[in-house]
């Protein structure tokens, strides 16, 4: 299975709303907490799939650029933008280390907020996903990720350690960070656990 596979049920997956909805409150608290409005923010919804939490950051920020390898994803999140005029969002299906070079006009503002959704566990090169994201971000920008935490008892292993999350933000240069919980939401006889990685780019 590919990404592509996931997407056209994925704005029907229970899970993967529920997990948007909580990950937009999470960045709306965290924002006001750290000082960084998301009014009027450039953000970077790194790995953006289906764009359920770019959606939720349209109505509020002023730019988005939203990028995600899997093109029937990111063709799932342009039937969107038509059919919702988010006009404010730059949909893409190039890769961090491309996009330099091809659309260089889209990174050289900078981003205020760079979010990555579920998306970093599942990267072959996370600490280096983690120090490319951090050179297009503006300084005082926040890095902020979700994604499960490993559990090395489970039957197949997936996410990340606390501990990964600290070296890949700290390794980049980011400071104030921040691992913890991120929110427990019950599904389905769950309860969606997964793990806040945030760190700052020093000013
Ligand atoms: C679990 S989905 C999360 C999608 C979306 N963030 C959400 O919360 O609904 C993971 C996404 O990461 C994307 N992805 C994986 N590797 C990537 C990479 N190197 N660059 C950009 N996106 C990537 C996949 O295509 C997929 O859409």
């Amino acid at each position: 299975m590919t990404w592509d596979d996931y997407a056209d049920g994925w704005d029907e997956d229970e899970g993967a709303r529920a997990y948007s909805r909580a990950a937009f409150e999470c960045l709306t608290r965290l924002a006001d907490s750290r000082g960084v409005p998301l009014a009027g923010a450039r953000a970077l919804d790194f790995g953006c799939g289906t764009g359920l939490l770019t959606e939720k950051l349209a109505p509020v920020c002023g730019a988005i650029v939203a990028m995600d390898t899997s093109a029937k994803m990111v063709e799932r999140l342009r039937q969107k933008i038509d059919r919702f005029g988010l006009t404010n969002v730059v949909p893409t299906t190039a890769a961090l280390e491309k996009l330099v070079h091809q659309e260089p006009t889209l990174l050289a503002d900078g981003f205020d907020f760079v979010v990555c959704s579920s998306v970093c566990a599942f990267l072959d090169d996370y600490f280096g996903a983690v120090a490319n994201l951090v050179c297009v971000m503006k300084p005082g920008g926040l890095f902020v990720q979700w994604d499960w935490e490993l559990d090395r008892e489970a039957e197949e292993p997936h996410g990340l350690t606390r501990n990964q999350i600290v070296q890949a933000l700290t390794a980049s240069g980011l400071k104030n960070t921040q691992v913890e919980t991120a929110f427990e939401v019950p599904l389905g006889g769950v309860t969606m656990r997964p793990l806040l990685g945030v760190g700052q780019k020093p000013t």
